[in-house]
């Protein structure tokens, strides 16, 4: 018998999701991992952890889509950190309905759950997309919500809900609004690792979309560090509030192409893909956070630089069993 605290993590098979997984286990948790039901039985990255980590972790194929599947997996647990989500922005103009399936009625479901089982704690996942380009910079939690994508409108209504069960039933649940996070294990629909797959594919000629937008990216450890800060942070600190997650610091994406090319030791040249420009008015040109309120709370900070953090990512896409899991050559939207 262990006394462990058990929690359960939506999306634990996911980039951000697999990286929380091996944070909260290195803490001392149990947690009951939800990957999403597949025909295949894959649990994703959870499948790459050691076996140290998955001896503590307890994986069930669920969908978030389901109110019962949900309830199953938060039974006897004392903290439930929400990340399943549809997160890419291409995809979210093909396919707006499974996002808000997905990020609005999978939140709602969740949140049901917490208040009728009585979980004492629910981290909910947002992001910095939901601000829009950035009208006054750094973000603070109080900048306007400006919804520029299907996405980033359907990840707004999952927020809106946890604001209102909050008022309406204080639900305990926190936000955390993550600035784009990177590292090993992110999919190839983002920035750095179309880039450093490609390079690490041999291709010295890269294929991507508008050079110019800013983003202000975040090494997953420390995402994931700042979604345990507020999952175990004293309740009158937290509760009921949003704490966005950044390093303060913005990049254009031309830069980091650059930087890239300086951490892998190769010269790049650009090709732009027309493909992958978002509308005009759906491009989101700017965002850098102000993370302070999170800090204040909680004391979290980043401890990975950009140089540092661009270096794991590497070394992971170099190690040809993971990128052996990559379509380096295509669009992956
Ligand atoms: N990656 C970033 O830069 C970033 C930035 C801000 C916020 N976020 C948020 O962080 C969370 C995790 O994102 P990620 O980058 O790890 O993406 P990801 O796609 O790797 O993880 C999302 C996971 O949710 C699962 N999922 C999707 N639909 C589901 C369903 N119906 N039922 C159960 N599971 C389902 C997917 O299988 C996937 O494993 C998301 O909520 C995302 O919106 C990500």
């Amino acid at each position: 018998m262990t006394s462990a605290p058990l929690v359960a993590v939506t999306g634990a098979e996911g980039f951000i999701g697999s990286h929380l997984t091996e944070a909260l286990v290195a803490t001392g948790h149990r947690v009951r991992a939800m990957a999403q039901y597949n025909s295949f039985s894959s649990y994703g990255w959870l499948e790459t952890l050691s076996a140290d980590v998955l001896d503590q972790v307890e994986i069930v194929l669920g969908d978030v889509r389901d109110p019962g599947s949900v309830r199953g997996l938060l039974e006897g647990t004392e903290a439930v950190y929400h990340l399943a989500a549809l997160i890419a922005i291409p995809y979210s103009y093909q396919a707006p309905h499974s996002y808000v399936d997905t990020n609005v009625t999978g939140t709602l479901n969740v949140l049901e759950a917490v208040r009728a089982l009585e979980i004492p704690r629910l981290v909910h996942t947002s992001t910095s997309e939901t601000y829009g380009t950035a009208q006054t910079v750094p973000i603070t939690e109080d900048h306007p919500i400006n919804t520029q994508s299907p996405y980033a409108a359907s990840k707004a209504g999952g927020d809106r809900l946890a604001d209102s069960y909050f008022a309406s039933f204080a639900t305990p649940v926190v936000t955390l609004r993550p600035f784009n996070t990177y590292g090993p294990r992110q999919s190839m629909r983002a920035v750095i690792p179309t880039v450093i797959g490609q390079v690490a594919a041999g291709s010295r000629t890269i294929t991507l979309g508008d050079l110019r937008p800013t983003r202000d990216f975040t090494f997953a450890v420390d995402t994931a560090r700042a979604f345990l800060a507020v999952g175990t942070a004293p309740a009158e600190r937290v509760v009921g509030r949003t704490f966005n997650a950044g390093t303060g610091t913005e990049i254009s994406v031309g830069d980091l192409v650059r930087l890239i090319g300086k951490v892998m030791g190769a010269e790049l040249d650009v090709q732009e893909d027309s493909r992958r420009i978002r509308p005009a008015n759906s491009e989101v040109m700017r965002l850098v956070a102000d993370a302070s309120r999170l800090t204040e709370a909680t004391g979290w900070q980043p401890g990975f630089g950009l140089e540092t953090g661009l270096e794991r990512t590497a070394e992971f896409f170099r190690d040809p069993g993971n990128l052996a899991r990559y379509k380096t050559g295509i669009y992956n939207i």
